[in-house]
Order: C-alpha cells, then sequence, then structure tokens
C-alpha cells in the first residue's frame, strides 16, 4: 500500500487559459507544452486503514493547506470509500511561484497513489484525473512535446514528439521567490468573466495550436519561437485586461525579455514563455544554451538561474 513517483514541470508553449467547466475542471482551449527533465518533484503516498485522515508533507514541512487540493485528487482516482493516505512530497525548485510545481505534484501523485492501491489505469486516465486537479498536470504525464486537447467533457492528451527527438534547453530566470498572489486557477476564472479579449483567445487558440503542431513536426524553430512569444503575451494581455487586472511580472521580467530580444537579434536559437509568475522561461536549441544562461545571469533582477533539458514524463519509482 506504499509507492513513490516523480513527474517534471511542463511548460506550455501554446497556452491554457481558461475553463469550460470549473467544476469538472476541462480547460475551455487545447495546449502545448514541453517537459522537463531535470526539475522535479517526488511523492510518496501510503494507504493507512488505521489512521484517520489524510496527512501531506512537503519538503518534511506540515502542508495543511495544499492538503484539501490533494485528497479530492485521490479521492477522484480511488473513490471516496478508499483508505486515509501519508503524502510526503519533495520539490527541488520553488513550488507555486511560476514554475508548474502543481503540474508535476499532481502527475506524481496519480502515479504513487494508482501504484500503491494496485489501481490498473493507463496514461491517458491517470492524465485525466491529474487534470481534473490542475489542468497543466495532464501534461506532465507525457514527456517531451505534449499535446491536449479539449472537448466538452474530456480532454485527449498525447506526447507529439519524444524528447529526444528534438533536443532543446530550458533557462529559467528567477526573478523573485515567494508564493504568487493569485493562483492560476482563480486568475483565469477573472480573465474568463471580465476580460473583453476573452472570446477572441478561445477563438484563435486553434489556429496557434495548428502553427505550433506543424512546427514540431517539422522542427522549425522559428516558427515555434514566434508562435510561443505571441501566444504568451496573448495570455498575459488577457490578465492585464482583467477586471481586477493580474500582472504576474516584475521589473526583472521585463528585463529577461529585452536580455532575449537582444541575443534573437544576434541569431541566437532563444525565444521566451511566461507564466502565472514573474518567472521567464528561455527555450533555446543545446547550443546557445550556456550563451543564454550567461546573459539571464547578468539581467538587472534575476536572482537565480535553472537550466533543464527535456523529459520522459512521470513515472513509478521502485518501491522505497
Ligand atoms: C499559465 O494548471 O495551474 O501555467 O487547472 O486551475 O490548476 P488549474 O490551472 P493551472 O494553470 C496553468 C496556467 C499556465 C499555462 C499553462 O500551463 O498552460
Amino acid at each position: 500500500m506504499r509507492a513513490s513517483a516523480v513527474a517534471q514541470p511542463n511548460i506550455a508553449l501554446i497556452k491554457y487559459w481558461g475553463k469550460r467547466d470549473i467544476v469538472s475542471n476541462i480547460p475551455a482551449v487545447g495546449s502545448l507544452s514541453i517537459t522537463l527533465a531535470s526539475l522535479e518533484t517526488r511523492m510518496t503516498v501510503e494507504f493507512e486503514k488505521g489512521i484517520e485522515s489524510d496527512s501531506l508533507s512537503v519538503n518534511h514541512e506540515p502542508a495543511e493547506r495544499l492538503l484539501p487540493r490533494v485528497s479530492r485528487c485521490l479521492d477522484d482516482l480511488l473513490g471516496p470509500g478508499r483508505a486515509p493516505a501519508v503524502i510526503e512530497s519533495s520539490c527541488n525548485f520553488p513550488i507555486a511561484a511560476g514554475l508548474a510545481s502543481s503540474a508535476s505534484s499532481f502527475a506524481a501523485l496519480v502515479v504513487a497513489a494508482s501504484q500503491a492501491a494496485g489501481l490498473q489505469a493507463d496514461t491517458l486516465s491517470l492524465a485525466r484525473s491529474a487534470g481534473r486537479a490542475s489542468g497543466s498536470a495532464a501534461r506532465s504525464l507525457y514527456g517531451g512535446f505534449v499535446e491536449l486537447q479539449a472537448s466538452e467533457s474530456e480532454i485527449l492528451v498525447e506526447s507529439i514528439l519524444d524528447a529526444d527527438a528534438w533536443p532543446m534547453e530550458v533557462v529559467v530566470a528567477i526573478n523573485a521567490k515567494g508564493e504568487k498572489p493569485v493562483s492560476s486557477g482563480d486568475a483565469m476564472n477573472l480573465s474568463a468573466k471580465t476580460s473583453p479579449f476573452y472570446s477572441s483567445w478561445v477563438e484563435h487558440q486553434d489556429q496557434d495550436l495548428r502553427v505550433a503542431r506543424a512546427a514540431v513536426a517539422d522542427r522549425d524553430f522559428m516558427t515555434l519561437a514566434a508562435i510561443s512569444e505571441h501566444n504568451c503575451l496573448k495570455m498575459h494581455s488577457l490578465m492585464w485586461t482583467s477586471r481586477p487586472s493580474v500582472v504576474y511580472w516584475n521589473k526583472a521580467t521585463l528585463a529577461c525579455m529585452e536580455t532575449i530580444r537582444r541575443l534573437q537579434n544576434d541569431g541566437v536559437p532563444v525565444f521566451f514563455t511566461i507564466d502565472a509568475g514573474p518567472q521567464v522561461k528561455a527555450v533555446c536549441l543545446p547550443a546557445a544554451a550556456k550563451q543564454v544562461r550567461d546573459a539571464l545571469r547578468e539581467t538587472d533582477g534575476v536572482l537565480d538561474t535553472l537550466q533543464s533539458s527535456l523529459g520522459g514524463g512521470a513515472h513509478a519509482l521502485d518501491k522505497p
């Protein structure tokens, strides 16, 4: 009744922003992401009949506040009659700061819990369960380039290209530490209700996905770079035009974008993407990674940098 799993965060190039159905957490739009290799969440789940309720620790500290969402995910996966669980999670990167820690956490959780409970579930069912907890988590079940399609009632997720079929590096500029003021879920619900641009965003997403999908198939870096930056800026414009507005950027976010523009003007194959936090993710071809990381390290306001290649998606670990 005990099992462990590891999962990596994923970075969306074509973003999920908005829900078709808030209760079942079905995204209003499809998305396309890359799964990282060296940032990770490790999760151990043990079901114990003798205890009264679930418990959760994150990086060896009790995490009561996060527990209800985790317990709901276990109920969704195994049914409310399941035994209570002791859940231990550890993360080797900052959590709740726009680095997709909820994606790697819920992906690791469903893999560890299904294994601990002896549930025979295929990857898509696990992805759907993780996605009901956090939309982006569904993508972390898969490696490399991953596409999530959203229909009326269900999601479909698949890897469209393996991690080693088109190697890339992601350099993350950490521009603030600490938790974000508004969760991405709350912020996207606000955008859907109040941004005058929301319907246009939903309407054009399939077009952006088509361009990105074809760029991945053709290994066309420049096209992928252009559509990814465009899609990211559209998502942030929804946040800014929400009422009240949501702005996750800080000065260093803009400084990093300028650094990346300068590198691009010098012919370096790199592009930026930014999620619900001030961190900037610079996606580049491997030969450019050192130059990109050095340039971001020297950018005003950048506190730290992380780097990762692309990885293979969530999986169970041998019994501890
Ligand atoms: C900006 O998956 O965190 O990272 O489903 O409410 O948990 P919930 O939202 P979440 O949103 C991720 C938003 C994003 C873009 C993306 O990853 O596609």
